[in-house]
């Protein structure tokens, strides 16, 4: 059966104790897109996976990944998906190409194909130098990707991303997010979690955004930042003694003031002209603007806009929560 969709989610629910995690979730992907579960630490980003990943059961909802239903056809959404956790789940003290071979023989492939998937997948993410070492000496984006590799052994129509690119360089995360750009180009849907809103503007077709276990927003990275509307300007006043006396002069339409680096952030539905009116004013009062500058409204605006606070990033260890191990 091909169903249009990849993945449904309906009215999910999630508690583990009385702590209640997941408060009915509802989302669709489409086959061959992007989907991006967008959250602060502890949202249930993880939660999600593991359930569409049968690794957690949900206590609510109706979920099928594939058009198989994860509860009751748990062996047949396993067969249709490839897993890559927040947590790196390769044998450190195997080599890059027997990680990957051993996994090809969980999948039952013959020793020829898994050698031959095997080499394929190092020279995809360039890790073919790397081979013979084994993981425990390879970098943080090393493991990522060879990770992301172990997950593609058998070549999945459907994959699981949690933080693909946490904790990585500049350098290695584009490396990761051109992969990703790849399997899809390919065909492959991806649903990948991350906390980072220039990712998710970066790859995704479709964004979600979750805050403690609700969906508080859904659309394209364009549709999302059209419900914060207007252009935002930022301004630095000159001089630290007129800030305060800017603040009262542009009153009423301030979005962020901050003090310490003298600049204050305006959105505007009107544009360029109530700018050009609160220079005026600002102008009249005699304080001087040192540095001005108008942009669009970013994802970030668009988070603090729906949550009342911004995207928090700090890394956070919740134990080794995902793992390719559980099939
Ligand atoms: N096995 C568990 N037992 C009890 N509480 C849990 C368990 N797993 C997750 N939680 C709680 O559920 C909430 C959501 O966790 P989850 O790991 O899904 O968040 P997340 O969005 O992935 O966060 P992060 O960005 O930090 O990875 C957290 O408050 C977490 O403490
Ligand atoms: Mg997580």
């Amino acid at each position: 059966m091909v169903s249009e969709n990849a993945i449904v989610i309906k009215d999910l629910r999630k508690s583990f104790k009385d702590v209640v995690v997941l408060e009915g979730i509802d989302f669709v992907v489409r086959r061959g897109t992007v989907f991006a579960l967008l959250g602060p630490n502890g949202a249930g980003k993880t939660t999600t996976v593991r359930i569409l990943s049968t690794l957690l059961p949900p206590d609510s909802g109706q979920i099928t990944v594939n058009g198989y239903d994860v509860v009751r056809e748990g062996d047949k959404v396993r067969a249709s998906i490839g897993l890559s956790g927040q947590f790196a789940a390769v044998d450190e003290y195997l080599t890059g190409f027997e990680n990957l071979e051993m996994m090809g023989q969980l999948y039952r492939l013959n020793l020829a194909q898994s050698r031959s998937r095997s080499q394929e997948l190092l020279e995809q993410f360039e890790l073919v130098d790397a081979a013979a070492r084994p993981v425990k000496t390879y970098s943080g984006g090393m493991r990522r990707r060879l990770d992301l590799a172990a997950s593609l052994v058998a070549k999945p129509p459907i994959l699981f991303l949690d933080e693909p690119t946490t904790g990585l360089d500049p350098r290695s995360r584009l490396v990761m997010w051109n992969i990703i750009k790849e399997l899809v180009a390919g065909g492959t849907t991806i649903l990948l979690t991350t906390q980072y809103l220039d990712e998710a503007d970066q790859l995704a077709d479709r964004i979600v955004v979750i805050d403690v276990g609700k969906v508080i927003a859904e659309g394209s990275s364009d549709e999302l930042k059209q419900q914060v509307g207007g252009e935002r300007l930022e301004l630095t006043v000159a001089q630290a003694a007129d800030f305060e006396r800017a603040c009262q002069v542009i009153d009423g339409e301030m979005l962020h003031t901050d003090p310490e680096s003298r600049t204050i952030s305006l959105v505007s539905k009107q544009g360029m002209k109530q700018f050009k009116q609160i220079l005026d004013r600002l102008d009249d009062a005699d304080i001087e603007v040192e540095d001005l500058s108008l942009r669009r409204p970013t994802l970030d605006d668009v988070f603090l806009a729906l949550t009342g606070h911004g995207a928090v990033k700090e890394a956070d260890e919740e134990g080794k929560a995902v793992g390719v191990d559980a099939r």
